[in-house]
């Protein structure tokens, strides 16, 4: 049995049950958008921020969002609370909806399906902290943002899902991908960073097409607060000339790659040991502050 818990439209049911039809835009066309977060001790982290961006990519579809963002939250907690674990994993999925005619255009009067999924967070998040990732770069490139914009956070995930595949068919344990000028975007499912020989931490800009990350956000802004931080377009080589790379993304927060393309980075780096602490202590007092469920 699988431990997940699922809010379709309102309804609770378990994972067993919970069912979407098969003419549902999401499935038939990946018209869909998502969020991923977690909770931790009952509290939905940065969970306006997940709203905001929710909101921005249906907008981007054209997709009516069907509830305020104090009712989707309500929503959300309730589903929570059903679950009953201190820390989770959620996911939010807003469809385009039940649509019987398959043809693409055929958008009229579609009532959005809303589902929200909470199941255990992962126990392999500490261990993969502290040891590391293994990444390669894919032969995959990053959708551009001129065709299917990376900063639209839609249900179709197969740019991502086809570079992982490709990597890990090489041994890699996620991949890396980068535009068609060759600068480095982001990782499947994280942005990435490095900290320079002059102590600088470089990211990818927003402008190379990638999603506005909300723990890149985060950690921008308390990179700010300790070195020089530089967004922009940046090749392989700039990346393997740092001391150190790390990730993020909402579910793993900041963790340290070991092996980039058989580039090794020593283990714990200094900086990204400090990014760590600071977006820990953020985290604490945003769970000080915020709605309990
Ligand atoms: C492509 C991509 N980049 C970056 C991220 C990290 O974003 P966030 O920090 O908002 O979780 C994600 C998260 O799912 C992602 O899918």
């Amino acid at each position: 049995m699988m431990n997940a818990l699922v809010n379709i439209n309102g309804i609770i049911c378990s994972a067993e049950e919970a069912k979407v039809s098969v003419f549902d835009r999401g499935f038939l066309f990946g018209d869909g958008v998502y969020e991923t977060g977690k909770s931790l001790k009952r509290c939905c982290l940065f969970l306006e921020e997940h709203l905001e961006r929710l909101r921005r990519s249906a907008g981007k579809l054209q997709i009516p969002f069907p509830l305020s963002d104090e009712e989707m939250t309500d929503e959300i907690y309730r589903t929570a609370k059903a679950f009953g674990k201190e820390d989770a994993y959620f996911r939010v999925i807003l469809s385009r909806g039940v649509g019987l005619v398959m043809g693409l255009e055929s958008l009229e009067d579609l009532k959005p399906t809303l589902v929200i999924i909470f199941q255990p967070l992962s126990e392999k998040l500490d261990r993969i902290r502290t040891e590391g990732l293994n990444i390669m770069t894919s032969n995959i490139l990053r959708n551009s943002a001129a065709a299917q914009d990376p900063n639209i956070k839609t249900s179709n995930y197969l740019n991502s899902l086809l570079a992982i595949q490709e990597v890990r068919a090489r041994g890699g344990e996620d991949a890396i991908m980068r535009d068609n000028q060759g600068n480095v975007a982001e990782g499947t499912t994280f942005s990435i960073f490095g900290i320079t020989p002059d102590n600088s931490l470089i990211t990818p800009s927003l402008k190379v097409g990638i999603l506005d990350s909300i723990t890149r956000r985060h950690v921008l802004e308390l990179g700010r607060g300790l070195l020089k931080v530089e967004e922009g377009f940046f090749q392989l080589e700039q990346f393997q000339e740092c001391s150190e790379v790390f990730i993020a993304s909402s579910v793993r927060e900041i963790v340290p790659v070991r092996e980039w393309d058989s580039h090794k980075y020593a283990l714990p780096g200094t900086m990204t040991e400090k990014l760590k602490i600071a977006l820990k202590n953020e985290i604490k007092s945003y769970l000080e502050t915020h709605r309990k469920y």
